[in-house]
């Protein structure tokens, strides 16, 4: 499992009408049949909403009381396993849920809300989506896509941009996966929504939705911590959670924990992108009434 020995990067293709890779589409009788429980919690976000950070919340909520030795030896990703993962050379998402010991379980998913196996809405299990603006989130998967070697090449910022726009991004439109688990959630008390700039403007005031949402009532001193240890500084220094025990990820390119501001895309869309961009953007969201903040 050295870095040398990964496979060249995979090419996206159609699958079932969302831009996919192997990677993610192999596994996929495995995936659609798996089993949920209903203390199973989902983190589903399309790529870059902040799934890492509300997966380290959640898992210290839980499990506080297992460190330091979980915090210090079994990194995040393992902790919370991504259910589509199938990388030739690392367990399996489903085999690593359907191994994990504790519970409840916490699962990551990037899946559009139509490919969610359906055991997950058979059982209930409590579903947080986290939503990220779009102009945020496509400069965030940029620099994520050049530094992960299992996702395609990105090539240069502005064809990237343009294949954003088109949904030709792996695990499809995000205006598509953002607006359909919007709608979902109109017909649904087991999903949670949040926003990426909710939590940057008011982390203790998302945390509190979120123990409501999971009936926890951590006491404050817990509260507290978890606070403390998800702080963009302090997690990007801490090697259990900032990707570094992630082996397709090349650091020399660029850090995991990037930058965790919003408005970041200020300084990558040029004034004719964000044109372009708002212009399609209005197009492809005016049948919502979903409102993203790209400032604060
Ligand atoms: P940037 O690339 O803009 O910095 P995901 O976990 O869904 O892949 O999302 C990754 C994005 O969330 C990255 O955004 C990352 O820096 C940001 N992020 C992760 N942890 C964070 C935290 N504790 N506070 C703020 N942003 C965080």
């Amino acid at each position: 499992r050295s870095k040398m020995a990964l496979p060249p990067r995979p090419i996206l293709f159609e699958f079932r009408g969302v831009s996919m890779t192997k990677y993610f589409t192999e596994n996929w009788d495995n995936i659609q049949n798996f089993k949920a429980r209903p203390d199973d919690i989902l983190i589903a976000t399309y790529p870059k909403a902040g799934n890492t950070w509300v997966s380290y919340i959640l898992d210290l909520l839980y499990f506080s009381h297992m460190l330091p030795k979980r915090k210090d030896s079994v990194p995040l990703h393992e902790r919370v396993p991504f259910l589509e993962m199938y990388i030739p050379g690392f367990p399996s998402g489903v085999n690593e849920l359907n191994q994990l010991t504790t519970s409840p379980r916490i699962i990551k998913t990037h899946l559009p809300v139509h490919f969610l196996p359906k055991s997950f809405w058979d059982q209930n299990s409590k579903i947080i989506y986290v939503a990220r603006n779009a102009k945020d989130t496509a400069v965030s998967y940029f620099h994520f896509d050049r530094m992960n070697r299992a996702q395609p090449e990105p090539g240069d910022w502005s064809s990237y941009l343009q294949r954003f726009m088109e949904g030709k991004m792996v695990f499809g439109s995000w205006h598509d996966h953002v607006k359909g688990w919007w709608e979902k959630k109109q017909t649904r008390s087991n999903i949670l929504y949040l926003f990426y700039e909710d939590l940057i403007e008011d982390t203790e005031k998302e945390l509190n939705r979120l123990c409501s949402f999971l009936d926890l009532a951590p006491t404050t001193e817990l509260k507290n911590q978890v606070r403390e240890k998800v702080l963009f500084d302090n997690m990007r220094k801490d090697k259990m959670a900032n990707g570094s025990a992630d082996e397709v990820f090349d650091f020399k390119i660029s850090p995991f924990m990037r930058k965790g501001k919003v408005g970041d895309w200020k300084n990558h869309f040029t004034v004719q992108q964000d044109e372009q961009f708002n212009e399609h953007y209005d197009r492809e969201m005016r049948d919502s009434d979903l409102q993203f903040r790209t400032v604060l």
